[in-house]
């Protein structure tokens, strides 16, 4: 059975509102003809509302956040609560990228928190997992892949896990200019599919979209989703330009 491409921008710390209306536009046009796949876009909290105006009508395109906070409400300053972004408008969360890892310390855990969270208030968790330049040469890709994976979303169950978005994101491909080649991507994804076969049932883990991430850009797409397990692509710096974001949603 066939899984519906997602093509997903990540703008991470980028665009003012301003800015943000007119990328957002852009998108919505581009995705106007788009039917076969899903489009979502992920701009910083404070453009969320001003772009949920423009895309609420398109009905391709679909708005998360890049991070979520697992409690409803409450004393935890700096986050944002699952309920705030569908207020916002937002229907899916990006969880545990890159970057939340790395550089601002989130560990499994907390990462499996946020999952459990976004799924309680009903949000399509993206879930990050992806090794390290270090990690990969040192022979422990699927090792890492599996322990994020295992303990990311331990506790999520058959139902939820019909749901999730799961995007892989080796660490040295992201803002590097160097891409996964192809066959890297797909044995990657293939281990992927197989351990989801392991922790949920075969029927589900065939249904899971597993996204690729790191350096997307229009030059690369094509042979990216033609791999069979490679269901979409995360994008950071290539969906901060309308004309290269419009040519990866239109991946042939
Ligand atoms: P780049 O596409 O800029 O490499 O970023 C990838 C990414 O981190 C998307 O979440």
């Amino acid at each position: 059975m066939g899984r519906r491409p997602l093509v997903a921008g990540n703008w991470k710390m980028h665009t003012t509102i301003q800015e943000a209306r007119k990328l957002a536009e852009a998108v919505v046009k581009a995705g106007a003809d788009v039917i076969d796949r899903d489009i979502m876009i992920a701009p910083p909290f404070t453009a969320l509302s001003a772009v949920f105006e423009i895309v609420r009508g398109s009905p391709s395109v679909r708005l998360a956040a890049q991070n979520i906070c697992w409690a409803e409400k409450g004393a935890f300053t700096g986050e944002i609560s699952p309920v705030m972004l569908k207020d916002a408008g937002c229907s899916m969360a990006i969880i545990g990228h890159s970057e939340r890892r790395h550089v601002f310390g989130e560990d499994d855990a907390m990462i499996n928190k946020r999952v459990l969270g976004a799924f309680e208030f009903e949000l399509v968790p993206v879930f990050c997992i992806g090794e390290t330049l270090d990690e990969r040469e040192a022979g422990k890709t699927m090792e890492i892949l599996e322990n994020q994976m295992r303990s990311g979303l331990a506790g999520v169950t058959a139902d939820q896990a019909q749901t999730v978005v799961v995007a892989y994101e080796p660490v040295w491909a992201i803002g590097t200019g160097k891409t996964a080649t192809v066959e890297q991507a797909q044995e990657v994804h293939a281990f992927l599919r197989g351990l989801l076969v392991s922790m949920f049932e075969k029927n589900i883990a065939t249904q899971i979209r597993i996204l690729y991430g790191g350096s997307v850009n229009p030059e690369n797409v094509d042979a990216l989703m033609s791999q069979e397990d490679v269901d979409g692509a995360l994008v950071g710096g290539a969906s901060l330009k309308a004309e290269s974001f419009d040519r990866i949603i239109h991946f042939q």
